[in-house]
């Protein structure tokens, strides 16, 4: 793919760290991309975002194909300019937000037509309409559309859905044809199958894709499963290439799926954690709702470079979740965004300086202890 590279610096065991150039920039990996779903990573301002070292953040297709619509970001010079992130952008594919988001849908062979959960209007979507929308956005890595299923079900779903996935591989992958510094990811499928698995990953292997994810994955399965399904499929995707993770997770996930080969996620959680009183940190999980907090004067990290978690005191966040003020909600979204670059950049780190299973070690050891 013109313009676009991928390099492994350093690996130790199946983890790797290394850089995949895009026309935008750099974006160093493994790499946690932060949600900006309608054009904004919830809460926190671009510069907050990109001076917590992330080198790339999310789009959604659906969402921002209702509101304000592809045609007009587009007229507005694209996503970047539209929200003055000027990194990369990945931007999904829109079936996942269908299939979670939308009133009414229906699937056939050649896309989906749902109900908008904004205003009740109908929309279509095809591999070539989501590559189109996510072209008119300018997004820099594209994502094919694809059918997930939620888990458990039974195995004829998941493979009518993983044949219906690379179906769409293709048609995505021509209709986005070559666009210089920017790049198309294919997704695995297959449910909790690992035969389906692993035929999902050598096909779209075969396909050639400049990356290729891991989908379906976290939809209802336990962890164990889920990594178990990782080290299936890893194997079978080409090693030169990026592999991203969808949707994927908690810190402890994030570290087990980069020991099995990972190099991208996205998640939620953090931003939504934030916006419900939960903050993340060396120390685990904790929630600033209990009234244990309330006249906690230390903050949550005083050794935290991000001034959220280092200056303000466990009573204020207390209290401002409490409240339910708008402050609480950005405070903790910058705490947690702030944990989960650190998180990545140590693993970075790690990985390259042959370290990377104490660190792995010395991580878990400070979630288990918890925050005193
Ligand atoms: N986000 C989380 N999981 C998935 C998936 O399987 N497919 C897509 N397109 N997006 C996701």
């Amino acid at each position: 793919m013109t313009g676009v590279s991928f390099t492994v610096h350093a690996a130790e065991g199946a983890a790797r760290t290394g850089v995949l150039t895009l026309g935008r920039g750099a974006v160093r990996t493994p790499a946690f991309m932060p949600v900006g779903t309608a054009g904004t990573v919830k809460a926190m301002y671009v510069d907050q975002v990109r001076d917590l070292g992330a080198d790339i953040i999310l789009g959604n297709t659906y969402h921002l194909m209702l509101r304000p619509g592809a045609e007009r970001v587009a007229a507005l010079g694209g996503l970047h300019a539209f929200s003055r992130w000027q990194g990369p952008i990945l931007t999904d594919s829109g079936g996942f937000q269908v299939m979670s988001l939308a009133g009414l849908r229906k699937l056939d062979k050649d896309g989906v037509t749902f109900k908008s959960h904004v205003d009740g209007s109908m929309h279509r979507l095809t591999p070539a309409r989501s590559v189109e929308i996510q072209t008119l956005l300018d997004s820099d890595i594209v994502m094919q559309l694809d059918e997930c299923v939620r888990l458990p079900t039974d195995r004829a779903n998941i493979e009518r859905a993983m044949r219906l996935s690379l179906d769409w591989a293709e048609r995505s992958k021509a209709a986005f044809g070559t666009q210089p510094g920017k790049a198309i990811f294919g997704i695995v499928q297959g449910g909790d199958d690992k035969a389906l698995r692993i035929e999902s990953a050598e096909a779209l292997a075969a396909m050639d894709f400049p990356g290729l994810a891991v989908g379906g994955l976290a939809v209802g399965e336990p962890q164990a499963v889920m990594l178990d399904m990782i080290e299936t499929v890893v194997p079978h995707l080409p090693a030169g290439k990026p592999r991203y993770l969808m949707g994927v997770g908690t810190p402890d996930d994030l570290v087990e799926s980069v020991a099995r080969g990972i190099d991208m996620f996205d998640c939620v959680m953090p931003t939504r954690a934030g916006r419900h009183g939960l903050a993340y940190s060396r120390f685990g999980k904790i929630n600033l709702k209990n009234a244990r907090h309330a006249e906690d004067p230390r903050p949550l990290d005083e050794a935290s470079a991000c001034p959220a978690a280092r200056d303000y005191s466990r009573a204020y966040l207390h209290h401002l979740t409490r409240a339910n003020e708008i402050l609480g909600m950005m405070l903790l979204s910058w705490v947690n965004l702030a944990y989960y670059q650190e998180l990545m950049a140590g693993m970075r780190a790690a990985i390259a300086a042959g370290r990377f299973a104490d660190f792995r070690a010395e991580v878990r050891e400070g979630w288990a202890r918890g925050d005193l």
